[in-house]
């Protein structure tokens, strides 16, 4: 069986890149990107026995992918994804994302190819205990363009429900190492500050709110679940490691890191409230994603051991 991921040089697209020989059913994967973010070095040194083939391309760019062929998984990461950017980007990212999205359900629709989406958790916001993917539409509260964006994607694929298989996860922040990681997001950002001996910024308000956080080995996970059982509902799923305040991350960052420093500051997007997100949904699928984000900060501050 053939995969393409778009987005392959990120953070996710390029751990799945790295590591898609573990998923037994695949045999051939063609890698797509951009390069707007200029992470070439995603593409260096990659394992032959991924079979990969990379194919520079603009997914939002109608017809871009209508080259490929024979291809019966797509996991889609390409996409703008800076949250707090996202306000002075607006337009240029709702066209980016929206247009890679269109373009992707077409591509899934001719090719009869099974589509993993990836939403966020950032589409939750109001202050609850918990949510999880059948909530009011009240807990729906998207603080940033980012978000809202997530939740139009998701809309659009619900509506295409009837003419494709697909299956969207909202992933929490992300948190672990790969070769096209990146440090906009809090744990990671935390792990450079720290680790080159900055301020680490918090938001003001942010420092006891709980968030979900997805490890990329469990966010590995997901896709080879999905893959390799055919796990495809036309539905939503919460994908998270656990949830964590703030202060809960700084502490683990202190076991690796003795000396930081923390600065309270402000943001558009802190107004967020703290919620739990539930991960019952995916258990109940058969899934249980337990990595510990604590071996991410140990990996993610190593990496910069000698600076
Ligand atoms: N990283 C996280 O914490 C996180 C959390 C929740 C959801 N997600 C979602 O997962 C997906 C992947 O995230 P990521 O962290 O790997 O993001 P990333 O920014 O690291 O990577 C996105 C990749 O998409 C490429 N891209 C953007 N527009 C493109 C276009 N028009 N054509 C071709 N390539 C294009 C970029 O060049 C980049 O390499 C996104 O949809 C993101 O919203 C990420």
């Amino acid at each position: 069986m053939n995969l393409l991921i778009t987005g392959c040089c990120g953070h996710i697209g390029s751990y799945i890149a790295q590591n898609v020989y573990k998923i037994k059913k695949i045999k051939k994967t063609i890698l797509v990107d951009n390069i707007k973010s200029n992470r070439f070095c995603s593409l260096f040194n990659l394992n032959k026995k991924n079979k990969l083939k990379f194919l520079l391309r603009d997914v939002s760019i109608t017809n871009s992918l209508n080259d490929i062929k024979k291809i019966d998984y797509v996991i889609h990461c390409a996409s703008m994804t800076n949250a707090e950017k996202s306000f002075s980007k607006k337009s240029e990212m709702y066209k980016n994302n929206l247009n890679c999205l269109r373009n992707v359900i077409k591509f899934c629709k001719k090719n009869n190819s099974k589509l993993i989406h990836l939403s966020s958790t950032s589409v939750y916001g109001k202050q609850t205990k918990i949510v999880d993917e059948n909530c009011e539409k009240k807990y729906l509260k998207p603080q940033s363009p980012y978000a809202d964006i997530k939740l139009i994607e998701e809309r659009m694929l619900k509506k295409m429900s009837k003419e494709l298989s697909y299956i969207t996860y909202r992933f929490g922040t992300i948190s672990g190492v790969s070769s096209g990681i990146r440090f906009h997001t809090a744990v990671n950002k935390f792990c450079f500050n720290a680790a080159i001996n900055e301020n680490i910024n918090v938001y003001k308000t942010a420092l006891h709110q709980y968030r979900p956080y997805l490890s990329l080995r469990d966010a590995f996970k997901v896709f080879k679940f999905s893959i390799e059982n055919d796990f495809f509902k036309n539905d939503i799923f919460n994908a998270l490691s656990g949830n964590y305040t703030v202060d809960q991350i700084l502490k683990k960052i202190k076991k690796y890191k003795k000396n930081i420093k923390i600065k309270l500051v402000s943001s558009r997007i802190m107004n967020q409230l703290s919620y739990h997100v539930s991960d019952k949904k995916i258990n109940n699928a058969g899934l249980y994603l337990n990595s510990k984000i604590d071996l991410d900060i140990k990996e993610t501050i190593k990496l910069l051991k000698n600076i």
